[in-house]
């Protein structure tokens, strides 16, 4: 079995070091310098392989795109102190927030979706006894009343915005589903017990996400799923909170990383991983369990970035959004972060119209223009058995984590939309220079005409016709 990797610093044994201890000795540097730190960064074997990277609460939801614990806890361990602040702008389901609390820093996850934010702040509370054995009361009398009365569960089908669901799922199914979601909300009735209420949200929203992975739920027994998911939550909670010295800080914002609602110069180190350019529409992969603990998918659907639904006729107009959109969001990351300080972005490639996008370079380039000095970019391959795949990008195989720092106030401001479509126009005429010299850069399988690929231009063309229009904050969706 792997070695944890909390439990690596217990274990060590001399001459027996697994690549898990000997990272964490890397990475255990207490008191050296910005330079020393900077200079471990090109020791560390990125690629983590066969690293374990789904222990403690990182296990209790899964997230698409996720990045591992290991990358946030490299840049926290060796650039931060114990109180100061770390910084997710994007979120997600709260990686960066979890390695910050076992490493007793304060943090701070934003992120739109509210399915994320709540994965997040359930990772990152440790609950009392006492309210597990509330949940499990209630649970019991729930389980003695679990009936399969069709008629209350297909009045309740016919009030879900997606009929769908009834494909999906089959009536027994439902019917458990809406018992542990009725019984959730009287608890939340009830009042006081609001940190078990979530995690049981969690929890069915984890159920939820098993049985839709898994066809259906057909002869999956939804109530023993869910009971085991509660128990194994609480199991990790106590190990964690064995870890954690002290409790820090954590403030989980649900909200626009274009603007954050974070004060200026307070944040000591920011690590995050944005969404991809025409990667995975997060709302689409959250529909359902979004619907089953009554969130607005909707709401978030017009606020994310890289999202693949619109621009169907021209992709390259969804890359001088998407940019515009990054650029916003890192002219917030610089407003908040102290000067001198990190900002990591984890980011990979992706595809559009057969090119090649390389998000990392744009972003650096654009960086210089608010007041961030690209430091350093490492590559890492992502383990084959877990990237995410997608039927619209093909796979993303590796990814990049550039390393700037703040060097100066950007002294512009996230909402100038003049200032942002002239950097993006910028980036896309240098994108346009490339393609015209060559094309199909990311060709995969069967290779288009030589007029096929020239088409390209003239579609970055008309994306640059449109720059003003696609990079306003507020566009239709
Ligand atoms: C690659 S994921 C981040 C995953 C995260 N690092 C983790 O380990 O779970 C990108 C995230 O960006 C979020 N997002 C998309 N548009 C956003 C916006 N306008 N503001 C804030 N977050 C947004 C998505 O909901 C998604 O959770």
């Amino acid at each position: 079995m792997r070695t944890m990797l909390y439990e690596a610093r217990q274990t060590t044994l001399p001459g027996l070091k697994t690549p898990e201890q000997e990272y964490w000795e890397l990475i255990n540097r207490g008191g050296c310098s910005f330079y020393e730190a900077l200079s471990v960064l090109d020791k560390i074997g990125w690629d983590f392989k066969d690293f374990t990277t789904q222990y403690l609460t990182h296990k209790f939801h899964s997230y698409p795109a996720r990045f591992i614990p290991q990358i946030p806890l490299t840049f926290i361990k060796l650039f931060t102190k114990e109180g100061e602040t770390v910084l997710d702008p994007f979120c997600g389901c709260g990686t960066t927030l979890v390695e910050a609390f076992l490493n007793n820093r304060n943090s701070i996850g934003n992120d739109f979706n509210p399915l994320a934010t709540l994965i997040s702040k359930v990772k990152v509370t440790l609950i009392e006894d006492e309210e597990f054995r509330y949940l499990k009361e209630k649970l019991k009398k729930m389980k003695s009343r679990l009936d399969l009365d069709y008629k209350r569960i297909d009045k309740r089908l016919k009030s879900l915005p997606n009929r769908k669901l009834s494909k999906i799922f089959n009536r027994a199914v439902i019917s458990k589903l809406e018992a542990i979601r009725e019984t959730l909300l009287e608890i939340k009735e009830e009042g006081g017990h609001e940190d078990i209420f979530d995690l049981g949200r969690v929890s069915l929203s984890s159920t939820v996400w098993s049985l839709v992975e898994n066809g259906g739920g057909i002869d999956v027994d939804v109530d023993d799923l869910f009971m085991k998911k509660v128990h194994s939550m609480e199991k990790e909670l106590k190990k964690m909170a064995k870890i954690v010295k002290k409790i820090p800080d954590v403030k989980i914002i649900n909200g626009d990383a274009r603007r954050l609602e974070v004060e200026m110069n307070t944040v000591d180190l920011i690590v995050t991983s944005p969404p991809y350019v025409n990667a995975l529409d997060y709302y689409r992969v959250h529909m359902y369990n979004m619907l089953w603990l009554g969130m607005d998918f909707d709401l978030f659907r017009r606020h994310e970035i890289g999202a693949h639904s619109n621009f169907i006729n021209n992709r390259f107009r969804l890359l001088s959004g998407y940019l515009g959109d990054m650029l916003r969001s890192m002219i917030e990351m610089n407003r908040v972060l102290k000067k001198n300080k990190l900002c990591v972005i984890v980011v990979g490639n992706s595809s559009l119209e057969y090119e090649l996008i390389e998000s990392y370079k744009f972003f650096a380039d654009m960086s210089k223009f608010i007041g961030f000095k690209p430091l350093k970019t490492y590559f890492r391959n992502i383990d084959k058995t877990r990237k995410y795949t997608s039927a619209d990008i093909g796979k993303i195989d590796d990814e990049y984590i550039l390393v700037l720092q703040k060097v100066n106030d950007a002294e512009v401001s996230a909402s100038d939309g003049g200032f942002v479509a002239d950097i993006v126009t910028q980036q896309m005429d240098k994108f346009k220079k490339q393609i015209e010299k060559v094309q199909g850069t990311s060709v995969r399988g069967r290779k288009p005409t030589k007029e096929r690929l020239l088409e390209n231009v003239d579609k970055i063309k008309e994306a640059i016709a449109h720059i003003p229009d696609d990079v306003k904050m507020e566009r239709q969706r």
